[in-house]
């Protein structure tokens, strides 16, 4: 996809890396804060203890009330629900995509 985008949109930043090394694949861009993620990396493959670690790596990234929307094929959030942390809460169920996928929200509180 990142070369198919690079073309597509000249004008966007796009970086290739490892999103459970973001402070590497974000170097130029260190301390500058997000405006959201949308997110489609498959965490179910990946032990929670680390789904949590990229979940609050990406919510430090984003203002307190923006999301990080997680795409996933699973029925249940695939992050653990930690009230005093973020707030979580289903999206979507998005038929049309193949296969189905459910849509997360995680947040920080305000
Ligand atoms: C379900 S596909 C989603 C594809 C596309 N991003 C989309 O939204 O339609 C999952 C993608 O996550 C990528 N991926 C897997 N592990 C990753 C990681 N640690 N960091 C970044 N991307 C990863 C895979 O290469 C694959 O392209």
């Amino acid at each position: 996809f990142y070369e198919r985008l690079t073309r597509a949109f000249p004008g966007v930043d796009f970086r290739l890396g490892d999103a459970f090394a973001l402070e590497e694949v974000l170097a130029e861009r260190r301390g500058e804060q997000f405006d959201c993620v949308i997110s489609a990396v498959p965490l179910l493959s990946f032990p929670m203890e680390q789904r949590v670690g990229l979940l609050e790596d990406l919510l430090a990234r984003i203002p307190a009330g923006r999301p990080v929307i997680q795409i996933t094929y699973g029925p249940l959030s695939p992050v653990i629900k930690m009230p005093d942390r973020y707030v979580v809460s289903h999206y979507d169920f998005v038929v049309r995509n193949i296969p189905p996928a459910q849509l997360w929200t995680y947040r920080r509180a305000v």
